[in-house]
């Protein structure tokens, strides 16, 4: 099961579909369940009109999905992938209850950009059968996944994420439970950063973003980058980093602050640094 249908749930669900898994797509929204399987459904589409997939492997993708919105659909599941907003009370409170229900066999696993796995462990009766499974968005494109221990993760927890990532066709890093991990210790203060140059007026978000995409080779600028990724994510991150680290370079900026406050959380809805149809 892939709980939460969003931007990273959907992605990953559709990648563990292709690579021959059966997947139950959860959200608690019926909305979000529906746009998460319309995005695949245009994915696989894509992927038949460049020849990459035949119309009968597309099919039959789309028959290893079904959704649910009832948490209660676990209760047969081997894995667990919880895609869910980057907060750690309701992780929290998604986990306690998700360890009632699944078989006891079953690998909790989460997608957090930067809780700590030990503390979303620790609210199970298995914390040695839970563990990080860090996707990078777009998930069917981006070949990383993160694989974060936490203090009680067993090896043998660790060696079944790792061949499943590999059959995912992802290559994955084995990284210790520290605030941001790798990838978001690196990314996140680069792209706060950026923010700080927009809210000191140092240049435009326009410029900033020419400035790495031109000078520095990104694909995506970091003002973009955050736009896709979500501001709320973002300063959730940041949070994450500057809490646990208990280190004032890694504060938020206030702008990206007031962003959030104002509800424009990047692409997602339809405003953040930039404006998107
Ligand atoms: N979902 C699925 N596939 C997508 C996609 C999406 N959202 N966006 C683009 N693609 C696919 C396209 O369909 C295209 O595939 P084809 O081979 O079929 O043409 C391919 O990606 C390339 O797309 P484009 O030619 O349209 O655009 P591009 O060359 O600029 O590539 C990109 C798009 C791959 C997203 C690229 O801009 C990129 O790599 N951006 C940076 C992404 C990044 O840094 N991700 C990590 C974010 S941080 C994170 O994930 C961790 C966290 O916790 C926050
Ligand atoms: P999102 O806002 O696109 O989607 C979150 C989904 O979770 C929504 O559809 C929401 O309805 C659903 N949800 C919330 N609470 C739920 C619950 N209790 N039960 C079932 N569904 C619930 O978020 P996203 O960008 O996909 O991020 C999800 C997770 O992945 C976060 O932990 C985030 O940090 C992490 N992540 C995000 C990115 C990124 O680039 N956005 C990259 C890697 C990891």
């Amino acid at each position: 099961m892939v709980i939460g249908a969003g931007q990273m749930g959907a992605g990953i669900a559709q990648v563990c579909a292709q690579s021959g898994y059966q997947v139950k797509l959860n959200d608690r929204n019926e909305s979000a369940l529906e746009k998460g399987m319309a995005t695949i459904e245009k994915l696989l589409h894509r992927a038949v009109t460049k020849e990459r997939l035949s119309e009968t492997e597309k099919q039959a993708v789309l028959e290893r999905l079904s959704l649910s919105t009832d948490l209660a659909d676990a209760h047969d599941c081997d894995l667990v992938i919880e895609a869910i907003v980057e907060n750690m009370d309701l992780k929290a409170t998604l986990f306690r209850e998700l360890d009632q229900i699944a078989p006891a066999h079953a690998i909790l696993a989460t997608n957090t950009s930067s809780l700590p796995i030990t503390e979303i462990a620790a609210t199970t009766k298995r914390p040695a059968q839970v563990i990080g499974m860090h996707f990078m968005n777009p998930v069917p494109v981006m070949k990383l996944v993160e694989i974060i221990r936490g203090l009680q993760t067993s090896d043998a927890t660790y060696e079944t994420i790792a061949s499943m990532s590999d059959r995912l066709d992802k290559t994955s890093v084995a990284v210790n439970d520290f605030p941001g991990f790798v990838a978001n210790r690196i990314l996140m203060p680069m792209i706060n950063e950026a923010i700080y140059t927009v809210y000191e007026g140092v240049a435009s978000p326009e410029d900033v973003d020419t400035v790495m995409k031109l000078g520095m080779n990104h694909p995506m600028g970091p003002l973009t980058l955050a736009d896709f990724i979500g501001l709320d994510t973002c300063l959730s991150i940041m949070e994450v980093l500057h809490e646990g680290f208990g280190d004032s370079k890694y504060r938020p900026c206030p702008l990206l602050r007031q962003y959030v406050q104002a509800g424009w959380l990047g692409k997602k809805t339809g405003r953040g640094f930039f404006e998107y149809e």
